[in-house]
């Protein structure tokens, strides 16, 4: 079964209790993008943000770091109660012990990877990810244009996956939208990640509807 996970980033945040409330009603993960401007070119949000979709939150967190020395940060992102947590490859020097820190912390690891970087350095952690993330456009921004040489690449990772043997989730992320899902899901996505497409549309309930495929 196929996971949306709308990406709070595009999310209003005058309002942001509205936007919340339609997650829980409509999708299956919050997607949280933390970007530090250091390993990515721009700064998002932090814990005060994360806090208080928590607190209103009914579907699990899945939070995105864009940030140099995730592992700083793993304790505080499972005391605020997210669940799921993903770090980019090249932002560390270790990635199987960060993975593993993240499940002692009690949440589910998850690796992502810029669509520069090729899938095959994934291969040698997929038996310690609850999931990957393949970037369908450079992490940093939301709104941007979907590359089409991601559905080789995930092509690729769901066969290697199969291969292994191993119970590991792709999450794609961004420039998604209900135009490239029903692609997407074909060739082997378990969850996508779409800001401005949900939050940026009229019905953002029905998008996600047809996001599902
Ligand atoms: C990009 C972020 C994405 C982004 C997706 O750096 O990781 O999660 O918010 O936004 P859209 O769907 O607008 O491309
Ligand atoms: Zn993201």
């Amino acid at each position: 079964m196929i996971q949306i996970a709308p990406s709070m980033l595009a999310a209003d945040f005058l309002h942001l209790e509205k936007d919340v409330e339609l997650v829980n009603e409509h999708a299956d993960l919050f997607h949280l993008d933390i970007m530090d401007g250091t390993f990515v070119p721009n700064i998002s949000y932090g814990f005060p943000v994360v806090e208080a979709i928590a607190r209103k939150a009914t579907k699990p967190l899945d939070a995105h770091l864009m940030i140099v020395h995730p592992e700083k940060y793993v304790d505080r992102f499972a005391k605020v109660g997210v669940n799921m947590l993903s770090f980019h490859l090249n932002a560390v020097d270790n990635a199987g012990q960060v993975l593993a820190q993240i499940r002692a912390a009690g949440m589910k690891p998850g690796l992502a990877i810029n669509p520069d970087i090729p899938v095959e350095k994934l291969y040698p952690y997929l038996d310690q990810c609850d999931y990957v993330v393949l970037m369908s456009v450079f992490a940093g921004f939301g709104g941007q244009k979907f590359i089409e040489a991601t559905y080789q690449r995930l092509a690729a990772v769901k066969a290697e996956v199969k291969r292994q043997d191993v119970s590991c989730l792709i999450q794609v992320d961004g420039g998604v939208s209900a135009a490239n899902s029903t692609k997407l899901i074909r060739h082997g996505a378990d969850i996508l990640v779409a800001g401005s497409a949900v939050f940026k549309a009229e019905d953002p309930a029905e998008v996600i509807r047809s996001m599902r495929g």
